[in-house]
């Protein structure tokens, strides 16, 4: 009887290091974004999570997955499936690259380094931004994956461009301007919790800091938190003079800028150049018509305009107006590999996505990181097997039909 219960009965095997158990019992990104939750103070989850206004563009970006579905073809031989694919001239295990996301250190010490690792062992693009809580070469010193540098255009163009030579010293390939910016989104989230960028330890947050001690610990003794690209003016590089978020922002960010500007970063870069946050087919043919590599489709993960539109409901007619001149990505609301296969299908060269690996930095770090990328890897490649198509290159619009 016991031999019985004993083949009957199966344990998880047990580990005492509590992350690695939890990270165990993920199964999705959702679960990651759970645990991430728990672990980060309320308003650094929120500064992650939220959106403008009323978040409707975020969750629409979401939800406009579930409007299409796959027209799963039987029957094939799926011995052999290959999820990689060609992006910018580059070949990569699945397509996918990571989205720039300021301030990643409120979520992990490590913060873009943790990221970018992770990135570079799966082979798959990183981006850091312009506001990187690590420097340009912080990152390239950690990554010989591919790394793609994102510019947000400030006043001081001095500034920009020698951030830009710095990119272009340190062997990033590709130079991503975004063009979503014109005045900084109002995250209402950040506005009902007070929370600053970067955080402050006050009387206020001391109550949230002892609910999440982990967090709190690792603020505290970890060097403090700064724009490691953009510390206080071009010649101070070192970071001693920290500069806070929003006032930065309101000074520095330049409101006239135009397609003009873009063109005159596209002549002095001699790598890939790729726009992101365009949200019209109109403006996509403009990126195209001045030699953008590609046109990403985004509205900043919903963090900008509220009432944008989906970028993946944008494909269909972009790809069609540019599809033969420039590579057209779609950023914004990626949470499972079979949006990604979508997508493609679409017409997308490749995905991008930010919530994604960052909820999973909140909720285990670079073993967080690693788990939200196999996720999608995983997803993916399970989709095109109960799809029937065995590489990417399959992938095309008769796939998929309106749910
Ligand atoms: C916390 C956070 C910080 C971000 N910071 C930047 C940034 O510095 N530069 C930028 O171009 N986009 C930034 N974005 C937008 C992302 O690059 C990307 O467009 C967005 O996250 C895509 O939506 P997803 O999070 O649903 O994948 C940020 C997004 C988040 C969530």
């Amino acid at each position: 009887m016991l031999e019985n219960l004993r083949e009957s009965m199966r344990f998880r095997s047990i580990t005492l290091d509590t992350v690695a158990r939890k990270l165990d019992r993920a199964a999705n990104i959702d679960d990651l974004r759970l645990l991430a939750k728990s672990n980060l103070p309320r308003g650094v989850f929120d500064y992650i999570d939220g959106a403008a206004e009323d978040e409707e563009a975020l969750a629409r970006s979401i939800r406009v997955f579930d409007q299409v579905l796959f027209r799963p073809r039987v029957m094939r031989d799926m011995t052999t499936v290959d999820t990689s694919t060609t992006l910018l001239g580059k070949k990569i295990p699945l397509p996918f690259a990571l989205s720039p996301t300021g301030f990643t250190r409120i979520a992990d010490p490590q913060g873009e380094l943790a990221v970018a690792k992770v990135a570079a062992a799966r082979g798959l693009p990183y981006t850091l931004s312009t506001m990187g809580t690590r420097s340009i070469e912080e990152v390239a010193a950690v990554s010989d994956g591919p790394k793609w540098f994102q510019v947000y255009v400030w006043k001081d163009r001095g500034l920009v461009k020698e951030m830009i030579g710095r990119a272009e010293a340190a062997g990033y390939e590709t130079l991503v301007i975004t063009v979503d910016f014109a005045t900084l989104g109002r995250r209402e989230r950040d506005v009902r919790s007070g929370f600053t960028l970067p955080p402050k330890l006050g009387l206020d947050t001391i109550f949230d800091g002892i609910r999440h001690p982990r967090w709190t610990w690792e603020f505290a003794r970890s060097e403090p938190i700064r724009f490691a690209n953009v510390s206080g003016t071009s010649d101070d590089r070192d970071g001693t003079n920290a500069v806070a978020l929003a006032p930065f922002v309101a000074e520095q960010l330049d409101p006239s800028l135009s397609w003009t500007d873009v063109e005159e970063f596209r002549a002095m870069w001699p790598g890939s150049f790729m726009v992101k946050g365009v949200q019209d087919v109109e403006d996509a043919k403009i990126a195209a018509d001045i030699g953008c590599d590609a046109v990403a489709l985004s509205n900043h993960g919903g963090r900008q305009l509220d009432a944008s539109p989906a970028p993946f409901e944008l494909l269909p007619e972009t790809v069609d107006a540019i599809g033969d001149k420039s590579e057209v990505l779609v950023d914004g609301g990626i949470r499972r590999g079979a949006d990604i296969a979508k997508a493609v299908a679409l017409g997308a060269t490749a995905c991008m996505g930010g919530r994604a690996y960052l909820y999973g930095l909140g909720a285990g770090g670079e073993r967080g990181v690693d788990k939200a990328l196999g996720f999608l890897h995983d997803e993916f490649e399970r989709t095109l097997k109960l799809i029937g198509a065995s590489t990417v290159g399959e992938l095309g619009p008769d796939w998929i039909r309106p749910a």
